[in-house]
């Protein structure tokens, strides 16, 4: 449930499950659907837009009764790195980590090398995650070319 006031826009707490704060806002719905929020049953509130310290205005999802595994969160942390993955266990923080860029992207995004050998077979996609020219690049560990982020 949101609640939304003149000054302030709150966003109710839950039990258990999982709270992603501090995501760009404009990354919000490009989050939903990485971590396949867009297909599940599970209670979701999304707040957008809401004020924040650091980063101006950003995003938060809040998952009921969910817990994401390491793959999930590193699908997460190429779009949103600065992201906070709280753990909620009977109402309280359980657990927060920042997750960080990941060194290593197996199995998600496309090699753009139409010649890779990962878009001729049954090869799970394989890359280092790279900083360039102040972007993040994706060195394929097959044929070395760089796939750009969008
Ligand atoms: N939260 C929640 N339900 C709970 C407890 C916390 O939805 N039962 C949410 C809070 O709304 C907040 C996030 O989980 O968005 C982290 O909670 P907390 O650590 O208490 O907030 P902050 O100190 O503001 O977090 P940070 O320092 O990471 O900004
Ligand atoms: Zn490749």
């Amino acid at each position: 449930m949101v609640n939304i006031s003149d000054k302030e826009l709150t966003v109710s707490a839950i039990k258990n499950g999982t709270v992603l704060d501090h995501i760009p806002a404009d990354k919000v719905y490009r989050a939903l659907e990485l971590l396949g929020l867009t297909e599940i049953d599970n209670q979701i509130t999304i707040g957008i837009n809401l004020r924040s310290k650091g980063l101006g205005s950003k995003g938060i999802i809040k998952i009921a009764d969910k817990f994401f595994d390491q793959d999930a969160l590193n699908r997460l942390a190429l779009i949103a790195p600065q992201c906070t993955v709280n753990i909620i266990r009977d109402y309280k923080v359980a657990e927060k980590h920042k997750i960080g860029m990941p060194e290593e992207i197996i199995g998600m995004e496309k090699c753009m090398n139409p010649k890779c050998v990962t878009n001729h077979q049954p090869i799970k996609t394989r890359f280092s995650v790279i900083q360039k020219d102040g972007h993040t690049g994706l060195l394929c560990h097959y044929c070395e070319k760089i796939t750009n982020l969008k």
